[in-house]
């Protein structure tokens, strides 16, 4: 099993966002995925809650500390032994145990950045927390970067960031822009790999670096299933934009209103 961190200690940056449209992707390409969601808030627990009974399973686990508790450690995390991709939601504020923990789980970790001084400099203060104390500088573990919520795609804000992150040799993956498709997926349990036609096409283009970062480095483990033009396995299912009605294309290419 593969495990994608997706982590930043400042909150809003867009972790629960890409954890649900990577978890959708990889579940919609057949890959068994399950979203581990350490955030006491259960964002991406109540997003799998909203995905419609068509849509491929994916496995949600519960990892947040028990109310009240010191967020130290993860007490019960389960996910089926047959997963291939587990992506972990990590909650704003991350440090100390929990954060060496996830990191310790993890193969790759994605850290998605909002375009704001604050953002940034908090995030470049978390890289550095992740080398000294988090344990990324020993483990095996492979880190990006994303800007998320991006409003102007010739935005300078973050050249900053870029230098540092050139300093570290860490890669900046993509820049994701602020967009309601992403809102219009999330309130329907989907991701914007799920949505068919044109609509989401520029949401699925930004994403892409990010999944072939991910992709490159696991090659083979998925068979033909993860390249860009494997057909649509079967059974897999598109869903039209909407907010009312979800339309769903079946296998058979017939297409339904869910209520
Ligand atoms: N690219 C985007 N375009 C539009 N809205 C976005 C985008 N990314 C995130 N959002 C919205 O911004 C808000 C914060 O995003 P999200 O919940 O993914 O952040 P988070 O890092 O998980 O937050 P928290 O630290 O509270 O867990 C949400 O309402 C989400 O729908
Ligand atoms: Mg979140």
């Amino acid at each position: 099993m593969l495990t994608i961190l997706v982590i930043n200690s400042k909150g809003g940056s867009g972790k629960t966002t890409l954890t649900t449209n990577l978890a959708s992707y990889y579940a919609s390409k057949k890959v068994r995925t399950a979203i581990m969601d350490y955030d006491p808030q259960g964002s991406s627990i109540q997003w799998l809650r909203l995905r419609p009974d068509e849509a491929v399973k994916i496995h949600g686990a519960n990892a947040a500390p028990a109310k009240g508790a010191i967020p130290l450690r993860s007490t019960h995390a389960w996910v089926p032994a047959d997963t291939e991709i587990t992506i972990i939601d990590a909650p704003a504020g991350t440090k100390g145990m929990l954060l060496q923990e996830l990191v310790r789980k993890s193969n790759f970790i994605v850290i998605p950045v909002a375009p704001s001084p604050i953002d940034i400099h908090a995030t470049a203060d978390f890289i550095k927390e992740l080398f000294l104390f988090g344990g990324a500088r020993n483990a095996k573990v492979k880190i990006a970067v994303v800007a998320n919520r991006v409003r102007n795609s010739s935005s300078k804000v973050y050249e900053s960031l870029e230098r540092f992150l050139n300093s570290l040799k860490l890669p900046f993956l993509t820049s994701i822009h602020d967009s309601e498709n992403y809102l219009y997926a999330a309130e329907q349990g989907l991701g914007v790999f799920e949505m068919d036609g044109p609509a989401t096409i520029a949401e699925r283009q930004e994403l892409m670096p990010i999944l072939k970062w991910l992709n490159g480095q696991f090659p083979d483990r998925f068979g033909s299933r993860l390249e860009d033009n494997a057909p649509s396995p079967e059974g897999s299912k598109k869903f039209a934009m909407g907010t009312q009605n979800v339309t769903v294309l079946s296998a058979t290419g017939r297409f339904k209103n869910q209520p």
